[in-house]
């Protein structure tokens, strides 16, 4: 991958369109079929000091900081280590409690945010181990990092970031598969899960042939004056993701929240100008998810669900390709990023670079 446009009217469509590729490329020389893991060579963390991890507290910003969050959710599920996700300029302001058995992870497509950098340089000051999950070989945070991963997803031009985000989620799936099978994943659990990353350059591949589609529901869309983003657990961070993109890059204000806390507040907001789009997957709490957007339609509200198959609740449904639940949100993201890509295009927004916003924030 290089600089070139390729053809593509933005750098942003071009790194959407890269996903596949890139996705291919995090995976490339690491699965271990023999023992159902995945080498990660330069973590610098053997075995027994991988066991003595208790907690991991994840620091990053923007949709670093959201791929943190699904991060987080993928060390619980697959390694039963208690793991969140933080702003990493927010840890840093609290005088945190640093733990000997916490393993902190800095997350950065840059690898020079100076609020990412400073936490870690504050951690280690502290004595902590803390690991790079980061893109940029050779930056800042990957040299003051302990050890760590590259997330291999290739120069990212576009202000807004696509297929890093899509590549640092999986690099840490890698992670999490990694200290699961230190500790309890099965080993058919891990084959399990090999198995769903294999699948995922396809399943990328399909879900982008849909654009046609995305297009046409943009079009639909893009006259909201504002726009909820719903999810719950899994869906979450992905709505919360896609809220950032959609608003970063078309000036639609957006906000997201776990569908769950609807009633709390935000159902105030549902009528025929606040549509709502729902990540639905198909998995224990798909029920919960669709009463969520009953309430929403008994209040006229407009919905965009992205699921795995039809919603009847919703407007429309954009159906995306199952995967095993763990690795369900690597892929519903996606057709959100086309979603807000085709928006602002049809209001004619300056894409890779939007207003006010910098690729890389190396002052405080
Ligand atoms: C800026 C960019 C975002 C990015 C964030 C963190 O705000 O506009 O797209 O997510 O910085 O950047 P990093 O390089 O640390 O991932």
């Amino acid at each position: 991958e290089s600089y070139d446009m390729g053809g593509h009217d933005t750098y942003m469509h071009k790194e959407i369109s890269e996903q596949a590729d890139a996705v291919d490329r995090v995976l490339r020389g690491r699965i271990d079929d023999r023992f159902s893991t995945v080498h990660l060579g330069g973590l610098n963390l053997d075995a027994r000091e991988a066991r003595g991890v208790r907690r991991i507290k994840i620091l990053g910003c923007g949709t670093s900081y959201h791929a943190g969050q699904i991060g987080a959710q993928l060390i619980e599920e697959l390694a039963r280590i208690p793991a969140d996700a933080e702003p990493a300029s927010e840890f840093r302001y609290r005088n945190p409690v640093v733990d000997p058995d916490t393993l902190y992870v800095a997350v950065s497509q840059s690898g020079e945010t100076y609020d990412v950098l400073a936490a870690v340089q504050e951690l280690k000051r502290k004595g902590a181990r803390v690991l790079g999950v980061v893109n940029v070989v050779g930056s800042a945070i990957a040299r003051e990092a302990d050890g760590g991963t590259y997330v291999h997803a290739g120069p990212e031009v576009c202000v807004v970031s696509t297929k890093c985000f899509t590549n640092t989620v999986v690099a840490f799936a890698l992670l999490a598969l990694h200290l699961g099978r230190i500790r309890d994943l099965s080993v058919a659990d891990g084959k399990r899960i090999i198995d769903g990353l294999r699948r995922l350059p396809a399943q990328i591949t399909e879900i982008l042939e849909n654009e046609d589609e995305i297009k046409k529901l943009a079009a639909e869309y893009a006259d909201a004056k504002s726009m909820m983003f719903i999810g719950r657990v899994r869906g979450y961070p992905v709505a919360r993701e896609a809220s950032l993109k959609l608003k970063e890059v078309s000036y639609i204000h957006a906000e997201a929240y776990p569908a769950s806390e609807l009633k709390h507040g935000p159902l105030a907001l549902i009528e025929p100008a606040m549509p709502t789009v729902a990540i639905v997957p198909d998995d224990d709490l798909l029920e919960k998810n669709r009463a969520a957007m009953e309430e929403i339609k008994a209040r006229s509200g407009r919905i965009l669900a992205v699921a795995h198959q039809v919603q009847e609740k919703a407007d429309h449904t954009i159906v995306v390709p199952k995967n095993e639940n763990e690795l369900d949100p690597i892929l519903m993201g996606i057709p959100l990023q086309l979603f807000a890509y085709h928006t602002a295009l049809a209001m004619g927004r300056d894409i890779d670079k939007p207003r006010n916003l910098a690729k890389s924030v190396t002052v405080e």
